[in-house]
């Protein structure tokens, strides 16, 4: 039987039956699905979770694909071509659902998500954040309500959309206070530009504040086996409010993937060349916990990087990983994930295993530091 016989069976889900619940009524009223472009390929993913509770729910795919290093920070410019086909690669495996950020590249990585969802839009779930407006020669974080209604028109603008799904403050400024922001956001909402909201590196008591202005539907931050810092505060206050949690970096920007050693070049287009946990001695240090990821993956025919995202998976119902990638492989890979399961007692191993072994090096240098409040 081929795909399209499988698909008529309704034995595979089709990527088209990905939304559900309130967004499906919204995002795909009046899509004919038989004009939705394939592109090849099979679904990966079928699993899903819900950010947020109540009016600000939001059904996604239980992993979701960031767009940043596709183009900066991670080491590698792939050509522009190739990473629009990923995007259209990973819609196709079952993942609907893409971060960008008007700060990631000048604003060139909304413009290639845009480009690459042109045809498939009414599927598609973006994610994306206002903040750091990197057009201008030297960024400063900018949350002044008309600021981000001006970052919002732009973002729709690059986006070649009439509405960002998941709207993010992507960093504090300090000057503006939180209930402003979330009432920025509230009016774009009310205006239709935008749907749900989204915090990113905030504290628990931020995210409260903002929670009483405009429901919260998920706060992104960093976390991962070797930075677990969101569990002591900000978690608690996420399953007290209903909120959702989008852990970024889930690999540690690839270290526990495997594929960065100390001999690594991160010297051009590579952002983690200038923070402490990615120098040489910091890598050969923590490559002991990436042997431990690895060898708890081997028994259990996982990779280091689906143990990671994992874990995170099977120990908090609410959180979604959102990894990067620029390879076919990795994404399908990275997906999969979905398809295993770890229980409380595997959870707890891994996790006295790694805890052997004590992290060398912060995840930020001081100046990316005083920008986040975790
Ligand atoms: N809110 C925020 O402040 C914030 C900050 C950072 C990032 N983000 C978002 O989070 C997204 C993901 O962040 P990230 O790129 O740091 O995530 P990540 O998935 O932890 O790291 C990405 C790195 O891991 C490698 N990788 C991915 N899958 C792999 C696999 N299966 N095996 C080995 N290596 C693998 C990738 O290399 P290949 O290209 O070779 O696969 C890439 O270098 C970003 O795109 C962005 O949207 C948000």
């Amino acid at each position: 039987m081929n795909r399209r016989d499988l698909l008529k069976s309704g034995l595979i889900a089709g990527t088209g039956a990905m939304l559900t619940g309130s967004l499906a009524s919204t995002a795909v009223a009046n899509t004919d699905r038989r004009n939705i472009p394939q592109v090849g390929g099979c679904t990966i993913i079928t699993k899903k979770r819900t950010l947020g509770t109540g009016k600000a729910a939001l059904t996604v795919p239980a992993l979701y694909v960031g767009c940043m290093g596709m183009q900066s920070g991670r080491g590698l410019t792939p050509d522009e071509k190739s990473m629009e086909k990923l995007i259209q690669q990973a819609y196709d495996r079952g993942c609907n659902f893409f971060d960008t950020a008007e700060g990631y590249s000048g604003g060139k990585n909304e413009e290639l998500l845009g480009r690459a969802i042109a045809s498939i839009r009414k599927n598609v779930l973006i994610s994306t954040k206002f903040t750091v407006d990197l057009t201008k020669n030297s960024p400063v974080n900018d949350n002044r309500p008309e600021r981000i209604k001006a970052a919002c028109e732009a973002s729709l603008r690059r986006l070649k959309t009439d509405v960002i799904d998941l709207y993010h403050q992507h960093r504090i400024d300090r000057s503006v206070p939180i209930e402003d922001v979330a009432g920025a956001v509230s009016d774009l909402i009310k205006e239709g530009k935008v749907r749900y909201f989204g915090l990113s590196e905030v504290s628990a008591e931020t995210i409260r504040r903002a929670h009483q202005v405009h429901p919260v539907t998920t706060v992104q931050s960093e976390y991962h086996l070797m930075f677990r810092k969101p569990e002591t505060e900000v978690f608690a206050t996420l399953q007290e409010l209903g909120i959702g949690f989008t852990a970024y970096s889930p690999t540690n920007r690839g270290f526990l993937g495997g594929s960065l050693t100390e001999y690594a070049d991160m010297k051009t287009n590579d952002i983690r060349g200038d923070w402490p946990r990615f120098t040489p001695e910091a890598l050969r240090a923590n490559a002991r916990i990436l042997q431990v990821v690895s060898d708890f993956g081997k028994t259990r025919g996982m990779t280091s990087a689906q143990v990671s995202m994992a874990w995170m998976m099977h120990k908090y119902p609410f959180i979604v990983p959102l990894f990067g990638t620029t390879k076919l492989s990795h994404l399908e890979e990275d997906l999969r994930t979905a398809d295993f399961t770890l229980s409380q007692n595997e959870i707890t191993e891994l996790e006295d295993k790694v805890s052997k072994f004590p992290v060398m090096g912060e995840r930020y240098d001081a100046t990316q530091q005083e920008r986040v409040e975790c």
